[in-house]
């Protein structure tokens, strides 16, 4: 059976990741999303909502299972039996990035393999940092994210300014 993993932040999920996800969940028999834990990013969403959201969207691929990880990528995917890192490429600035991120990981790793996908062209522009951009200054984020997404962001929002 093969099996991938993409990892990442998702805070939020955005068109992007959708496309991705699609698209390896179709190439393998199971993808296992992998949403870092990551301490030193103060978060728009924490981890459980995170991982919520990404159920929602994913809702109608069974062979897609979503769990939260801790530490490196490679120990993770050993610990989920993948041999595969998926990661979306938009630009030659992701490209630069990536290619360092998968290098590392396949010294760490040289059974693990990176397979990149070029994100589809409707969505290179589209990344979770500009959505959290939009939201500082009001702008629409209806190209960016889906309306389950985006409903849970202005909760979120409304919330915030509740407190
Ligand atoms: O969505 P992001 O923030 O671009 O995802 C980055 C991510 C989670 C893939 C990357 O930061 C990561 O794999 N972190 C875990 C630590 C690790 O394994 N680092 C080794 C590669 S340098």
């Amino acid at each position: 059976m093969s099996i991938a993993v993409y990892p990442g932040s998702f805070d939020p999920v955005t068109y992007g990741h959708i496309d991705m996800i699609r698209r390896a969940a179709a190439a393998f028999d199971s993808l296992v999303i992998g949403v870092l834990i990551n301490y030193t990013k103060k978060p728009l969403f924490d981890i459980p909502e995170r991982i919520e959201m990404l159920k929602e969207v994913t809702a109608d691929l069974p062979n897609v299972k979503i769990t939260s990880f801790e530490g490196l990528v490679v120990d993770f995917c050993k610990q989920q039996k993948a041999k595969t890192i998926i990661r979306g490429v938009r630009s030659f600035s992701d490209f630069e990035f990536e290619m360092i991120m998968a290098q590392t990981n396949r010294k760490l790793d040289p059974e693990i393999d990176t397979f990149f996908l070029t994100t589809s062209p409707e969505y290179s522009y589209v990344s979770s940092s500009s959505v959290r951009e939009l939201l500082t200054f009001d702008g629409d984020i209806t190209a960016f994210v889906p309306e389950s997404v985006k409903k849970r962001i202005y909760k979120k929002l409304e919330d915030k300014t509740e407190k």
